[in-house]
């Protein structure tokens, strides 16, 4: 019998039958599917002052996202050293230069006094980012980067569908981006979304994403292309295809279902687990997000054991992350005291969150969570 997943897809008839008849019309790069899935979004996320550009990975959103912000070569971007290497590493190839900020302990989401603290005179941008359930202070954030004259990327490729002080994330950062990868809430099998403010942004990035080629939108949401076009700048080949849209539109249509269960799941596990002394639950009601991930902390001397038990009976479990400057390629980056990164690092747990998943597997996990804190202490 194979172990209860970290992460399972919801995939179910309507995302074949969906990816089926994509295939089937045989246009299968960038076209029709994708125009609708663009408006989907927009329409889901009630957009009114941001144009929506699907592309192929949340890597590549955030790419995009850090060239359209128009930054010189060289100039530095704040984010936290705990942060998906697809945030480091776009902001490398994008010429720029991680710094690297601290996280707050509640959250384990950006520290603002942190980021404040390592402002110098080549800080140019803020990448923020939600952690699995929990959201960032993005008040204290966009304030500060008011008063520096600082671009904000919001990295929300855990936070689509949640709620920020009544604002749905996508609704108000100057940038954001989401991730539509094979683990997310929603998958497109591969793909992500940029959310940019102006026409000429949005445009920026349409070229961008097809190697520079300044094809309509419009045609291709057709499924036609147009043979004549111009290239006058850099690109790459970023676009999302018909396929992956197809599927994304057909999972847009579960979010309800999704939110609900994935809430249930988060506040079933908060209480199972709660009471037992060893392990910190997430600080959540779990009432105005979409949960990407569910996440426990244990104490450093137990987590490989610990893991190793979860294993032993038919769980696996993940850790998120290991922070940036552990890697070689970022070990020497500038950055702020990362005590909080440090100590959070090493006791951190992902425990299985799928949507739709049953109570019964919820409370099969909290019972070994339980069972091996029972005979440690
Ligand atoms: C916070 C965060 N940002 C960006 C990404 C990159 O997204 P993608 O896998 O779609 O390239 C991920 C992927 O897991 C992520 O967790």
């Amino acid at each position: 019998m194979t172990n209860i997943p970290v992460f399972k897809p919801l995939i179910e008839e309507e995302e074949l039958l969906a990816v089926r008849e994509s295939l089937e019309v045989g246009w299968l790069g960038m076209g029709k599917s994708v125009g609708e899935f663009e408006e989907a979004i927009s329409a889901l996320l009630g957009l009114q002052d941001r144009y929506v550009a699907a592309v192929s990975t949340g890597h590549a959103a955030l790419h995009l996202a850090i060239l359209v912000a128009g930054l010189e070569e060289g100039s530095e971007i704040i984010t936290p050293a705990f942060n998906n290497v697809a945030d480091f590493q776009a902001i490398t190839a994008a010429g720029c230069k991680p710094v690297f900020c601290d996280i707050l302990e509640d959250t384990l989401c950006i520290d603002p006094k942190s980021v404040e603290n390592l402002i110098g005179p080549n800080t140019k941008a803020i990448i923020t980012m939600d952690y699995f359930c929990c959201l960032a202070d993005h008040e204290a954030i966009a304030e500060i980067a008011d008063r520096y004259g600082l671009r904000v990327i919001h990295d929300a490729a855990h936070s689509f569908g949640s709620t920020y002080k009544g604002k749905m994330i996508g609704t108000f950062s100057d940038l954001c981006m989401f991730s539509f990868d094979p683990v997310k809430t929603i998958t497109c099998i591969d793909g992500g979304v940029l959310l940019v403010r102006s026409e000429e942004e949005l445009s920026q990035v349409r070229k961008m994403r097809l190697i520079g080629m300044n094809q309509s939108a419009t045609k291709m949401y057709e499924n036609q292309r147009a043979w004549n076009f111009d290239v006058d700048g850099l690109g790459y080949r970023y676009h999302l295809s018909n396929p992956h849209a197809a599927m994304g539109l057909a999972q847009l249509a579960k979010m309800p279902l999704i939110t609900k269960t994935r809430q249930l799941s988060c506040r079933l596990y908060n209480n199972l687990l709660r009471n037992i002394p060893e392990v910190t639950v997430p600080a959540s009601d779990f009432v105005d997000v979409t949960p990407f991930l569910y996440y426990i902390r244990v104490p450093a001397k137990y987590r490989d054991k610990f893991r190793a038990h979860l294993t032993a009976n038919g769980i696996d479990t993940g850790v998120h992350w290991q922070p940036g400057h552990h890697f070689s390629l970022f070990a020497n980056v500038r950055s702020s005291s990362l005590k909080v990164t440090d100590k959070i690092s090493k006791e951190i747990v992902s425990l299985p969150l799928h949507s739709n998943m049953s109570e019964e597997t919820v409370e099969l996990i909290a019972s070994a969570v339980n069972g091996f804190f029972s005979a440690a202490s």
